[in-house]
């Protein structure tokens, strides 16, 4: 039989990174979708995938350029493809409204045109994020939940959910959405919250730094781990039916539990070196973030395997070999 074969956008990041991880160990003879400037920047922009560079196949496709999309989608024949790629930090989008609502949601329409024209065997992943819910009046949400997002990437987000809804209606395409929360591990970028308080932890810990500045530490999120997440996004292509789910722990924790339990562990005390910084609050944010993960548990067996501590505690590990060794 021959290798099934997977494309991701957005392999570079931590998701695409991990998920190529685990369809590579699967088997599967993965593709991944780069912009010109990784190519020619490897060390950097290709860091996640430096592992596996000799196992995978990249790409150099622009996903505004639906052309270029057909073209690929055309030869490649992929079985199961994961679109990954958006702009998706949550801040950037107060800044350019216009481009990230543009790129997020016309990368998934061309995407998902391409592959109903010219590989309708494929199957379709989207991801989508808990920043649909925005200001959810419910909690935890669940794929019942009314969206109300908050932000443009939310925006763009709920518009591409329908998009791939429509598609799985209209024309039957085998396309899901996984709405998912916040996901971390050692390969989250430096922008992100948990990233930025373990890198500065460490460098305080070091004595290359005095204080860190964080926005609000009152703000509540469900955190879990990025490869039980990918592993969430690849069931659902296994399922017997498309469908949507939310991937969450099930648990919030504050920004504040998770500065406290990094310097902990590296015996500091928090109080002593953060500052909250009023310019780094986030317009109308919806604060606290919980969702249920009960659906996918029940009809995917999926199941997250490590903790918010446990978390907290491998990015701390990794840092400082990072920065212990550098
Ligand atoms: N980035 C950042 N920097 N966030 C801060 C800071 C800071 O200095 N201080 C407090 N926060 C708060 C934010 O206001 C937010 O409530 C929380 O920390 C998490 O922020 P991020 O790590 O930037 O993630 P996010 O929740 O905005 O979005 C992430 O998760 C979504 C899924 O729930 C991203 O991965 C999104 O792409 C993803 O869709």
């Amino acid at each position: 039989m021959s290798r099934r074969r997977a494309l991701i956008t957005g392999i570079p990041g931590q998701d695409g990174s991990y998920l190529a991880d685990l369809l590579l160990s699967k088997g599967y003879e993965v593709h991944g979708i780069v912009r010109r400037t990784a190519i020619e920047d490897t060390e950097h922009k290709l860091k996640n995938l430096r592992h596996i560079l000799g196992q995978i196949h990249l790409h150099v496709v622009s996903l505004d350029n639906v052309l270029s999309m057909i073209k690929l989608v055309k030869d490649l024949q992929p079985d199961e493809c994961y679109h990954l790629a958006a702009s998706s930090f949550v801040s950037y989008s107060f800044e350019d409204e216009i481009s990230i609502l543009n790129n997020n949601v016309n990368s998934t329409h061309y995407l998902l045109a391409a592959i109903k024209e010219f590989a309708p065997h494929c199957r379709v992943y989207f991801a989508g994020t808990s920043e649909m819910f925005g200001n959810a009046e419910i909690e935890p949400q669940d794929e019942r939940t009314p969206f109300n997002p908050r932000s443009i990437y939310g925006i763009s987000k709920v518009a591409s959910y329908h998009l791939v809804k429509n598609y799985r209606q209209q024309y039957g395409m085998f396309a899901c959405t996984g709405i998912l929360y916040n996901h971390e591990s050692p390969r989250r970028g430096y922008e992100f919250v948990t990233r930025k308080i373990v890198s500065m932890a460490v460098r305080i810990k070091l004595g290359l730094q005095e204080s860190l500045q964080l926005g609000n530490l009152d703000a509540f999120r469900d955190w879990g781990y990025t490869p039980d997440y990918v592993n969430a996004m690849w069931l659902m292509l296994q399922a017997d039916l498309p469908d949507d789910y939310v991937v969450a722990s099930g648990e919030t924790h504050s920004v504040r539990e998770f500065v406290e339990s990094a310097f902990s562990y590296l015996g500091l005390d928090y109080q002593k070196h953060v500052k909250m910084d009023p310019k780094l609050f986030r317009p109308a944010e919806k604060v606290r973030l919980c969702g249920n993960p009960g659906k996918i548990m029940e009809k995917l067996n999926w199941k997250r395997t490590v903790t918010f501590q446990e978390i907290v505690k491998e990015m701390i590990a990794n840092e400082m070999k990072i920065q212990g060794n550098g």
